[in-house]
C-alpha cells in the first residue's frame, strides 16, 4: 500500500489518508455568512477522496476578512452554514478542518481576480486596518494600518477565542489557526512588520508573544481530544533565513508545550521583496527540520502535487500530511488520480461508493482501476 493512502491519528481524529486540502479563500460570502458555493465546493473536496479538508481562511472579525467577501465566525448568524459544510464534508468521509485568522494590514482588499488590491476606506468595502506597527505591506496594499493598542491586543485574542467556539459549535474536528502569510499573527512575528517596543516587540521571544497568548486562549475552549493546529510562516526568503527559522522554531517547540498538535509549515509573505525558489516539493525539506527539530507532526503545501513526491515525503519522514491545493481546484477527485500513479489496488475505492462502483465494475487505463 502506499503511504500516502495509509491513515494517519492525530488525537481522537483518523485521517482516512494523508491528503490534505490547505485552504483556499472562495471570497464568496455574504457578511461573513457562506453561500451554496462553498456547502457545493467544499461537499465536492471531501467527495474527492482527500483525508482532510480545512475551510479556507475565517475571519474572527469582520476587519480581519481580506476582502469583503471573506467568510467569517463572529457572529452566531454565521454558524448554520459552516456547520452544513462541516456535516457535508464529515459524511463525504473527510475530516472537517477550518482556519481562522485575522487578515491585519493586507486586510481591506478587492478579491485577486478584481485587482487584489487595497480598497481606499472611505469606498465600499474599504475599511481601517490594523497591525502591530503602523507599517503598509507596499506594493498593492499600500494602506497604513493603525498600531494596536493593547486594548486592541486582548479583543482580538478574545476574537479568536469566539470564533474557535463557534467553529467547535459548527462541528469541525481540525482547528487551524492562521499565522501565516503575512497576515495579523505573522505580522507580529515579522521584523518586516513589527516595530513595537512594548513586550510585543522586539526580541523574538516578544515577537511570538501574541501567537502563543493567542494558541493558549484558544486551546482552553478547543476540545482537548480534537487536534488545535497553525499554519505558521518559518521563514521569508528574505536573506535573513536562518535566522527567522531558529526563531521560528524555538516559538513552534513553545507552541508544542502549550498543546499544538500539528503544524502545517508555511512562508512569511511579509515582506514584497521575497526571492521564492518556487518548484515541486520546496518547502518539504524545511517542514522536515521543523517535524525533526520541534517533534511536531508536520504538514506542507506548495508544490507537493506530484503524487510520488508526495509518497516520497511521507516515506523519508519528511511530512506527515502533505497538502494539496490548486491541483484540486483543478480535479477535486485528485486523490482517485494520485492512487491510481501510485498503482494503489482498488483505486476507485477512495472515491464514494455512487462512483466508486462503475469504476471497479469496468476497469480499464482511462477511467477505472488498472487491469492486472
Ligand atoms: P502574492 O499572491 O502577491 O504572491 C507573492 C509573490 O509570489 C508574487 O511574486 C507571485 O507571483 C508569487 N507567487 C505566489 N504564488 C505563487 C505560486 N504558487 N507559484 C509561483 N509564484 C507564486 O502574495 P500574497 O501575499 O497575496 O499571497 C501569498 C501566497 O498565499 C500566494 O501563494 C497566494 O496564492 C496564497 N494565498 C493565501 C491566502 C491566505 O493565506 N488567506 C489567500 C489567497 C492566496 P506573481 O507576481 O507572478 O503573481
Ligand atoms: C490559497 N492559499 C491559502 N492559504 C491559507 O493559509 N489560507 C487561505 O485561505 C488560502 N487561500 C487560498 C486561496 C486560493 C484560491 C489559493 C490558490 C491559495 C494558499 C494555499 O493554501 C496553498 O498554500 C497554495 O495554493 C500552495 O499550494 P499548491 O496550490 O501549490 O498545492
Amino acid at each position: 500500500m502506499a503511504a500516502l493512502f495509509t491513515p494517519f491519528t492525530l488525537k481522537d481524529v483518523t485521517l482516512r489518508n494523508r491528503i490534505g486540502i490547505p485552504p483556499m479563500c472562495q471570497y464568496s460570502a455574504v457578511d461573513g455568512v457562506t453561500t451554496d458555493w462553498h456547502l457545493a465546493h467544499y461537499t465536492g473536496m471531501a467527495r474527492g477522496g482527500a483525508g482532510l479538508v480545512i475551510v479556507e481562511a475565517t475571519a474572527v472579525s469582520p476587519e480581519g476578512r481580506i476582502t469583503p467577501g471573506c467568510t467569517g465566525l463572529w457572529n452566531d448568524d454565521q454558524v448554520p452554514g459552516m456547520a452544513a459544510i462541516a456535516r457535508a464534508m464529515k459524511t463525504a468521509g473527510a475530516v472537517a478542518g477550518i482556519q481562522i485568522g485575522h487578515a491585519g494590514r493586507k486586510a481591506s482588499a478587492n478579491k485577486p481576480w478584481e485587482g487584489d488590491d487595497h480598497i481606499a476606506n472611505d469606498a465600499p468595502g474599504g475599511w481601517q486596518t490594523i497591525s502591530p506597527s503602523a507599517i503598509a505591506f507596499g506594493g498593492g496594499l499600500p494602506k497604513v494600518p493603525t498600531e494596536m493598542s493593547l486594548d486592541d491586543i486582548a479583543r482580538v485574542k478574545a476574537d479568536f477565542v469566539s470564533a474557535a467556539e463557534r467553529a467547535r459549535d459548527a462541528g469541525f474536528e481540525w482547528l487551524e489557526l492562521h499565522f501565516a502569510h503575512g497576515y495579523l499573527a505573522q505580522s507580529f512575528f515579522s521584523v518586516h512588520a513589527n516595530t513595537r517596543t512594548d513586550q510585543y516587540g522586539g526580541s523574538a521571544e516578544n515577537r511570538g508573544r501574541f501567537l502563543l497568548e493567542t494558541l493558549q486562549a484558544v486551546r482552553a475552549v478547543w476540545p482537548e481530544n480534537l487536534p488545535l493546529t497553525a499554519r505558521f510562516g518559518v521563514l521569508e526568503f528574505d536573506g535573513r533565513d536562518e535566522e527567522t527559522i531558529a526563531e521560528a522554531i524555538a516559538l513552534v517547540r513553545r507552541f508544542k508545550d502549550n498543546g499544538l498538535d500539528f503544524l502545517s509549515v508555511s512562508m512569511g509573505f511579509s515582506t514584497p521583496d521575497a526571492n521564492i525558489p518556487w518548484g515541486p516539493a520546496f518547502m518539504a525539506p524545511i517542514a522536515a527540520r521543523v517535524r525533526a527539530e520541534t517533534g511536531l507532526p508536520v504538514g506542507t503545501a506548495w508544490g507537493m502535487d506530484i503524487p510520488a513526491d508526495a509518497e516520497r515525503s511521507i516515506v523519508d519522514g519528511q511530512l506527515d500530511v502533505p497538502m494539496m491545493a490548486r491541483a484540486h481546484l483543478a480535479d477535486p477527485h485528485y486523490p482517485f488520480r494520485a492512487a491510481r500513479e501510485l498503482g494503489v489496488p482498488k483505486a476507485s475505492s477512495v472515491l464514494p461508493d455512487q462512483y466508486a462502483y462503475w469504476l471497479a465494475r469496468y476497469p480499464g487505463p482511462q477511467n477505472g482501476d488498472p487491469i492486472d
